[in-house]
């Protein structure tokens, strides 16, 4: 039997958060009418109060693990390997004939690629990028300086570490710009505010994020057209687009910037009440489709990605596509109202969530040799022909 080791890293129990918001400020999942105004705005957080909601965003739920754990034991026997401070001892005495990763890692800039690195400290196969993708990816700048080197198009951008530099390195950019933390994701630190119309803007927005992100700020020029998120199955020549997913800003509260800030992931959009921001398939014309997949799979190519990931895009003004970020580590959410791009895409081409999981690790399995218990009878999925209904 296929031993897989199931790589994670578990978000905390909200009582074991080290910051309690205070009463004023609504909790994740009891705020807010559509129509109010964004809250990030209207209830004053504070800094420490913003950082701390955002800290563990990108960890996974008790019920997405369950999730990844039931559809992959088709394939194995699965074993959880949580990425704490004993996952080394443990993965060595396990030794699994395949890790499959989805842990976000704690610690540093590199957190991504500990577990995969490990992998390949001990000879032991993993599925999706490897440790060198999975860093450069988490630096949004080093990841664009390969793109452009490329030549696949992303906003002209700079870097600031202190805020002495800033006029330095972004006098060539042109107004209004986006700016961000370097190396975070989903949307951890992307607010309404992050938008610069003006030079004094930038300086105290970027002093905000220095200061609580404790990392460098990445100045973009602002794209203002439509935004997409791409999901790619496979490697190499196989490697496929799924439907396209389109973002519906008009569905975000009144007065909310079209952007797909921290608020729109994770506050505004409830299972219970789920903003309909996403469109997929997007409904576009068969050449823009065709213009955002060549340059998605372009920019999956030359950052070595591996097996799946989402990649974001943006039209700028002249309504070609470009490059946001590419996310190795996509986030994966089982239940359909949660709004998860990836398993989204892959419902639209006919892909369940169990069969994309599956997908993943037979690509994995397929590059490294590894056997999975029914190899013999199940190939990767392949996406069909996207079905129309929207959502
Ligand atoms: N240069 C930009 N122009 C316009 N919007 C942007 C730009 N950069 C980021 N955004 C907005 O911010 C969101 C989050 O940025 P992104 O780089 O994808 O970070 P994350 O890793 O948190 O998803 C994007 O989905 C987009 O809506
Ligand atoms: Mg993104």
């Amino acid at each position: 039997m296929t031993l897989i080791g199931l790589a994670y890293n578990q978000k905390p129990e909200p009582t074991e958060l080290p910051t309690e918001l205070p009463e004023a400020v609504p909790q994740r999942g009891e705020l807010s009418r559509p129509d109010e105004e964004p809250p990030s705005k209207s209830f004053g957080l504070t800094v420490a109060e913003l950082t701390a909601r955002d800290e563990f965003a990108e960890w996974d739920s008790p019920v997405t693990i369950a999730a990844v754990e039931a559809a992959l034991s088709k394939l194995g026997k699965v074993v959880r390997i949580e990425a704490t401070e004993e996952f080394p001892e443990r993965l060595r005495a396990i030794r699994p004939d395949i890790v499959f990763n989805i842990a976000e890692g704690f610690h540093g800039v590199n957190r991504e690629s500990h577990v995969p690195a490990m992998c390949e400290f001990f000879g032991i196969p993993y599925s999706g990028s490897d440790p060198f993708t999975l860093t450069l990816c988490l630096d949004k700048a080093r990841a664009k300086e390969t793109l452009s080197f490329h030549g696949i198009p992303t906003p002209k951008f700079a870097v600031v570490e202190n805020l002495a530099d800033l006029d330095e390195r972004t006098f060539n950019l042109e107004l209004p710009l986006f700016i961000k933390p370097l190396h975070e994701g989903s949307s951890k630190g992307i607010t309404d505010g992050n938008l610069c119309w003006d030079r004094d803007h930038l300086l105290s927005q970027t002093k905000f994020l220095l200061e609580n992100y404790h990392q460098p700020v990445l100045v973009e020029e602002y794209l203002p057209g439509k935004e997409f998120t791409c999901g790619v199955l496979g490697n190499g020549n196989e490697a496929t687009v799924l439907p396209l997913v389109g973002m519906n800003f008009e569905a975000l509260p009144k007065g909310a910037l079209p952007i797909y800030s921290f608020d729109a992931k994770f506050v505004w959009d409830r299972p219970e009440r789920p903003l309909e921001i996403f469109q997929c398939p997007a409904r576009i014309s068969s050449e823009l489709q065709s213009a955002i997949e060549r340059v998605v799979l372009d920019a999956y190519r030359v950052l070595g990605c591996r097996d799946w990931a989402r990649i974001d895009v943006r039209l700028d003004g002249a309504g070609n596509p470009n490059i946001l970020e590419v996310n190795p580590l996509p986030g994966i959410l089982p239940d359909p109202a949660d709004n998860s791009c990836l398993p989204k895409a892959a419902r639209a081409a006919g892909i369940g969530y169990d069969e994309l999981l599956q997908s993943c690790l037979r690509f994995a399995a397929a590059r490294q040799g590894v056997e999975l218990d029914d190899s013999a009878a199940a190939t990767p999925a392949v996406p069909g022909e996207p079905m129309l209904a929207a959502g």
